[in-house]
């Protein structure tokens, strides 16, 4: 019963089979359904790329259409919960709101929460999918005190978001269509990533039959950590408090330091030992919303030069360090007006397509068990019990 083996973080258990997402980490390759996300991101839809994930196929047009109106019936939230906002401090980080808002849509849908039920498993990926970015917004309006924004259903997924989060009632509210492009390329860019830390938490937790709203917090709950999709947030401080271009130096000797414990954010990957694809489109996308808003920032500046001396510098070249996805984000995102604390957010909004995918894909997988992984045990053997004054 010992011959377990021992594969702490699991760097190479290969717990289930997906036909969803194909990564190559030496060569720097991933793919969606076989789609390389260069492609997708310069070239598709949020809302196709979501179809891609969930039904395997690029849709047709109408096939599209139908989608795309589908989730866009589904963007409105119950009114009672407005209230589970209104419980929360002000200050409230947006992911403590979202972890316990998205479990509690599992109260409000009973009727999806029947997993053995096709087409209930279909409307609960449509509820998600559809209601993410009004949650987000609404957390996001929450912390300014500004009035939660209704759904929008002319607008695209992604315009409804930006005029949920930055519109206010007493004003018609202009999509920037750059912007708009550039968030839902963003969204692409995170839909989904094959077996990462809060897809699997997804996984496991579905594992045990428990509904997807259920699921898909304990994904937020795991995205929070600085190590996974906090490194957007981190990463932006960082570079903030680096401040100027002569600091780099300075941070990255802190680095290379094995009695410090800081690590440069949004550098490094579990699967990518080589440039993360997805930080090459985020870069570009940066200077498109620079030109396209007429800003600039420093940071930008601070993140390029960062790079270049990471990647000449013989640990980052050894231990095959590059920019992840979240290199570049945060910088695009603080143009766009959203705060840190939101940065992170907005990738649980996107990776709820990937986890719901995936979500699906267990559920309907006969191979499917409840995920139950085994230990190698290091306590004591077994003992008798002494009474409390005899010890
Ligand atoms: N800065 C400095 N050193 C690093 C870094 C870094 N960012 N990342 C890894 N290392 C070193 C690490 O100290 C270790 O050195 P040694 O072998 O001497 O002990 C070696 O590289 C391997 O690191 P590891 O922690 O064993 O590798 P891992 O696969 O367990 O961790 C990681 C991957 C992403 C958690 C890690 O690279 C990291 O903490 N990066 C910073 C946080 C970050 O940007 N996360 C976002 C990941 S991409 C978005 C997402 O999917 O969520």
């Amino acid at each position: 019963t010992d011959a377990f083996t021992y594969d702490p973080g699991f760097t190479s258990t290969a717990s289930c089979q997906s036909k969803l997402t194909y990564i190559d980490g030496d060569q720097g390759v991933l793919l969606h359904r076989g789609y390389p996300i260069g492609e997708l991101a310069e070239s598709s839809s949020f809302m196709e790329v979501a179809y891609l994930l969930l039904n395997g196929e690029l849709p047709a047009k109408d096939e599209l259409d139908k989608f795309t109106y589908t989730i866009t019936r589904h963007t409105m939230v119950h009114e009672q919960l407005a209230n589970f906002f209104r419980g929360f401090r002000r200050d409230a980080h947006p992911m403590a709101i979202m972890c316990g808002v998205v479990g509690a849509l599992s109260a409000f849908y009973h009727d999806s929460t029947d997993i053995h039920d096709p087409v209930q498993r279909v409307i609960a990926s449509h509820r998600l999918i559809a209601k993410m970015p009004t949650i987000a917004a609404m957390a996001y309006k929450y912390s300014v005190g500004q009035p939660f924004m209704y759904p929008d259903n002319s607008l695209s997924y992604t315009g409804n978001f930006l005029r949920m989060t930055f519109g206010v009632p007493a004003e018609p509210y202009e999509v920037n269509p750059v912007v708009e492009r550039a968030m839902d390329r963003i969204f692409i860019l995170h839909a989904d990533h094959e077996q990462n830390a809060s897809t699997s938490t997804v996984r496991l937790a579905g594992s045990s039959g428990a509904n997807p709203f259920a699921c898909i917090a304990a994904g937020i709950a795991c995205l929070w950590g600085p190590a996974h999709g906090g490194a957007n947030e981190a990463a932006l401080n960082m570079l903030r408090e680096i401040g100027t271009p002569d600091r780099i130096p300075e941070f990255i000797a802190r680095a290379k330091d094995k009695n410090d414990p800081f690590r440069l954010m949004g550098f490094g990957h579990r699967v990518y030992k080589n440039y993360d694809p997805r930080a090459t489109v985020m870069q570009k996308t940066v200077r498109e919303v620079f030109d396209a808003l007429k800003v600039s920032d420093p940071v930008f500046e601070v993140a390029l030069r960062l790079e270049e001396m990471a990647l000449s510098d013989d640990y980052f070249i050894e231990k095959k360090l590059f920019p992840n996805v979240d290199f570049y984000s945060g910088v695009i995102l603080s143009a766009v007006g959203f705060p840190t604390s939101m940065f992170t957010a907005l990738f649980a909004l996107a990776r709820t397509v990937g986890w719901v995918a995936q979500w699906n894909e267990m559920i309907t997988d006969p191979d499917q068990k409840i995920g139950r992984p085994r230990q190698l045990y290091t306590g004591p053997t077994q003992r008798s019990y002494v009474p409390v004054g005899e010890r």
